[in-house]
């Protein structure tokens, strides 16, 4: 599967265009087995050759927030925004949870932030770059960071924000709607919550539903604020 991705650089933004590939030469490493903390983890993700889709990225998108945080949240992929910041969770679908989590009093700064994916998957059309699904070879190639930060951070409690990251987390896939508000127990004791994608709601567009998905969504940030504390 991984053998279909595109391969071909979007020539469009400017900082792309200034990444373009061939990269810049850097270390041809794909380990990372020494890191001792989340920034030393961080570091050696940036030369990351797990799986291609480094290629036409502009730069591994790493997670975010404090090494002790009780709750880890975790998304998909970067999007083209969060591409180019090299920060999880920033462009349009950042801004909604933002906004959500603040309104479920829940602090984002107290809160670990990343993806199942942490390459930016897309394909060029015009002068835009379309979010491209990771597919299961990319999530279990960079599951392997995720399993790292998870080790490192010892939460309490995971967020899978969508299929995506319910499937990294839990190792199969996983019917987002049924399973909505679910906490799952694995293995190893880790609880997961799973819960939509935020981008979900940014994909509606009669403003009614839109609504409604806004607030099934605040509740289930309500829940797991009250994990958080359990
Ligand atoms: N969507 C995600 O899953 N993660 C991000 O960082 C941004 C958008």
């Amino acid at each position: 599967m991984i053998a279909r991705m595109q391969t071909n650089p979007t020539p469009h933004h400017a900082k792309v265009q200034a990444r373009r590939w061939p990269k810049p030469e850097l270390p041809e490493t794909t380990e990372g087995d020494d890191a001792r903390s989340i920034p030393e983890l961080s570091e050696v993700a940036k030369a990351c050759r797990r799986c291609p889709l480094w290629r036409n990225a502009t730069q591994t998108v790493f997670g975010e927030g404090p090494d002790k945080a009780k709750v880890i949240f975790v998304g998909e992929q970067p999007g083209d925004q969060e591409d180019l910041a090299g920060k999880p969770f920033v462009g349009p679908a950042g801004k909604v949870f933002d906004a959500i989590l603040e309104d479920a009093g829940v602090d984002r700064l107290k809160v670990y932030v990343t993806n199942a994916v942490k390459h930016f998957k897309f394909e060029p059309r015009g002068k835009r770059r379309i979010h491209s699904k990771p597919n299961a070879g990319e999530v279990q190639a960079c599951r392997w960071w995720l399993d790292k930060e998870l080790e490192m951070i010892k939460p309490n409690l995971a967020v899978a924000l969508g299929a995506t990251a319910a499937q990294s987390l839990l190792g199969k896939v996983v019917p987002i709607m049924k399973m909505r508000g679910e906490v799952v127990e694995r293995d190893d004791g880790l609880r997961v919550f799973v819960t939509i994608h935020p981008s979900f709601i940014l994909r509606i567009r009669e403003p009614a539903d839109k609504q409604a998905e806004r607030e099934r969504f605040l509740q289930d940030m309500k829940a797991v604020k009250k994990l958080m504390a359990a």
